[in-house]
């Protein structure tokens, strides 16, 4: 059976997910747990992704070399940059690109040398499942919901997120990263730490990539205190409501 590693951004998300596996196993590599089981009637490996480029770099390439997994679904937040992208949201990935990347004048900014690329694209079908899966998770939860409040609002978002080892958290700072990407052509909708490090090694070995990030905060000021209450009140319900209805819509 096709195995799916659930990569999370965030020890709370992965927590959630080890509690509900089926036939669990822990193994240590590279000085982080890999849990082996089923999920959602799937086979799947769970990882934290560390914070980070190179901490996600290597916990994906583990999960390939040591763990052989067929795909990788990547969880976690983001804080949302591009119009009308807000807190709550939920942003599908179809493509990254490194806003930290600059080679230049060897290479034009944010191309990624020798690959003659800036963006790695997500892979088109699992990222359509994973679009209906975050759809149909925010719309029972606010069928749910509705019967107390009429609000719900949230938007899922389907386009190019930017990674980077920063932090963003100053309205100044997100500005000048979304100027200069948009100069470059690319239109980004949020920013976090990881994901277009896993997105170039899943290139480079050739296999799905998909990843959904929920808004935790507005990359500004006040992102710092929005992120951490997010994190511990919202972050980890979505990732995985999002990501059992996915297993469900997955061939077993
Ligand atoms: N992850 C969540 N919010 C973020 C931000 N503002 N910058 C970078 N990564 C994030």
């Amino acid at each position: 059976m096709t195995v799916t590693a659930i990569l999370s951004a965030l020890a709370e998300e992965q927590q959630g997910f080890v509690d509900l596996l089926e036939d669990a196993r822990c193994v240590r590599r590279a000085g982080r747990e890999f849990w082996i089981g089923r999920l959602h009637g799937q086979d799947v490996v769970l990882a934290l992704s560390r914070y980070g480029k190179v901490a996600a770099s290597t916990t994906a390439t583990t999960l390939i070399e040591s763990f052989g997994v067929d795909r990788i679904v990547f969880t976690g937040v983001a804080g949302g940059i591009g119009a009308g992208v807000k807190v709550g949201d939920v942003v599908v990935a179809d493509g990254y690109v490194q806003h930290d990347m600059d080679a230049s004048p060897l290479f034009p900014r944010f191309e990624v040398p020798l690959y003659g690329q800036a963006r790695f694209d997500c892979h088109p079908e699992l990222t359509s499942n994973l679009l209906v899966a975050a759809q149909g998770f925010i719309a029972q939860s606010y069928a749910q919901a509705s019967a107390v409040s009429d609000e719900s609002g949230v938007v899922v978002h389907r386009g190019l997120i930017a990674s980077g080892d920063l932090f963003v958290g100053s309205a100044e700072k997100a500005s000048d990263l979304q100027q200069a990407l948009l100069g470059a052509g690319h239109v980004p909708l949020a920013v976090e730490m990881e994901g277009a490090a896993v997105a170039q090694v899943c290139h480079d070995y050739g296999l799905p990539f998909a990843a959904v990030r929920t808004i935790s905060d507005r990359a500004d000021d006040q992102a710092h205190v929005d992120f951490m209450q997010f994190v511990q009140e919202v972050a980890s319900r979505y990732a995985h409501g999002i990501i059992r209805e996915l297993l469900e819509l997955l061939p077993k």
